[in-house]
C-alpha cells in the first residue's frame, strides 16, 4: 500500500493491526470453506446428488476467489497471509467440518452452518470498516453478497428434498 493510502487510514480511528488480524482469520475461513466443499463435492449421496455436487463444485470456487481477494488486501498491508491448514485451523473463525459423512442431508447442514458463520464474520468486517478504510469495506461487502446467496443456494435444494 502506498504512503497516501496509509496516511488516509491513519487518519481515521481504524485500528490497524486489529483489522490485518480479522483479514487473516477471515482468510483462514475461507482455505478451509475451499476445501470442505472441495471435498464434500466428490461424494454426495442421495436425492439430488448431481445437483448437489455440482453447486458444491462452483462454491468451492468461489471460497477459493475470496481467499484469493483476502491474500491480496493482507499483502497489501505488507503482511504474509497465514500459511498452512495447522495455522488455519487455529485461527479460523468457523474451524472445519469434515464430510465425512455423505449423506446429502448432512452434508448440507454442515455447510449451511458453515455459510452462516462466513455471513457472521462478513457482517462484523463490514462494520467494523465502513466509513473508515473503504477498499476493505467493499471488498467485504462483495464477498457478504456472494455468502448469502450461497446459504440460499443450499437451504433451497434442502427445501427441495424435504418436499420431495
Ligand atoms: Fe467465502
Ligand atoms: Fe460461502
Amino acid at each position: 500500500m502506498g504512503q497516501k493510502s496509509i496516511e488516509i487510514l491513519k487518519q481515521t480511528s481504524i485500528n490497524i493491526e486489529e483489522l490485518v488480524e480479522k483479514l487473516q482469520k477471515a482468510y483462514a475461513d475461507e482455505c478451509l470453506s475451499y476445501i470442505q466443499y472441495w471435498e464434500g463435492a466428490r461424494f454426495p449421496v442421495g436425492l439430488m446428488r448431481s445437483k448437489l455436487s455440482e453447486e458444491m463444485q462452483e462454491h468451492a470456487e468461489e471460497e477459493l476467489k475470496h481467499a484469493n481477494w483476502l491474500a491480496k488486501r493482507i499483502i497489501d498491508f505488507g503482511v504474509m497471509p497465514i500459511v498452512g491448514p495447522h495455522e488455519w485451523l487455529k485461527r479460523s473463525n468457523c474451524g472445519y467440518q469434515e464430510p465425512l459423512d455423505s449423506d446429502i442431508m448432512t452434508l448440507l447442514e454442515q455447510n449451511i452452518s458453515s455459510e452462516r458463520c462466513a455471513i457472521e464474520v462478513y457482517k462484523q468486517l463490514a462494520d467494523f470498516t465502513r466509513g473508515k478504510d473503504d477498499i476493505t469495506y467493499k471488498l467485504v461487502i462483495k464477498i457478504l453478497e456472494e455468502e448469502v446467496e450461497h446459504e440460499q443456494d443450499l437451504e433451497d435444494i434442502r427445501n427441495d428434498i424435504e418436499r420431495g
